[in-house]
């Protein structure tokens, strides 16, 4: 008998959903949450998503009570307070917004690498707007060396909402943007992700095409 009481509004290609899926599983809560199927796109969105978040954007999460909550970061910080191990997202200030802010910016990468897949796959190639692209491109790979330069001891420090934060976001970019050989520019990062790419909570949640 399932024991769900929430249910996941869930597309495995999202590295936004991901991150939901991998704290689920680090924080072993993943059976308390069914997975309702999710496909859509910025010009079509799921008629039965918009009813509960008008956004269109996934993930959304229906609690036990019916009510409905967004964005990724907000589910993240509901289901870190419902279990019983270490948090998962820091409660004391210093690391706190230390940690918020990694996953801030591992969410920007996710954020431009979605905007140029929805571009590319979306819009005919004579539409393409090509510097708009590049920016986007130069937003992921200044996030990038900046993880490479700043960030590797602290990512493997512990694997928390700034570590899944970030290996989502590099799963996403092998998924849609091999071409961008991001292991090219940070050697150190690529290591990190090696590493964590074994976890079981990663490998449960890989996206597959
Ligand atoms: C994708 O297919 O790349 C994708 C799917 C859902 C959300 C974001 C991206």
């Amino acid at each position: 008998m399932s024991t769900a009481s929430m249910t996941l509004f869930h597309n495995p290609l999202s590295p936004y959903v991901r991150k939901v899926m991998v704290l689920l599983h680090e924080t072993g809560q993943q059976d308390r949450v069914a997975l309702q199927a999710s496909v859509l796109t910025p010009v079509s969105p799921d008629a039965a998503l918009i009813l509960d978040n008008p956004l269109g954007k996934i993930p959304a999460l229906r609690l036990a009570d019916g009510s409905v909550i967004h964005d990724s970061r907000v589910i993240l910080e509901y289901l870190d307070h419902q279990h019983v191990g270490n948090p998962l997202i820091p409660r004391e200030d210093s690391a706190r917004w230390r940690r918020l802010t990694l996953a801030s910016l591992a969410d920007g990468i996710m954020d431009a690498a979605v905007l140029i897949r929805y571009e590319v796959a979306l819009r005919a190639p004579e539409k393409h707007w090509d510097e708009w692209l590049d920016g986007q491109r130069d937003k992921i790979c200044r996030a990038l060396a900046l993880l490479e330069k700043d960030a590797i001891a602290e990512l493997t420090s512990h694997f928390d909402v700034a570590a899944i934060s970030v290996a989502c976001a590099l799963g996403y970019l092998d998924l849609r943007h091999t071409d961008l050989e991001w292991r090219k520019l940070t050697p150190q990062l690529a290591g990190w992700y090696f590493e964590v790419s074994q976890r079981p909570s990663m490998l449960a949640t890989m996206p597959k095409i």
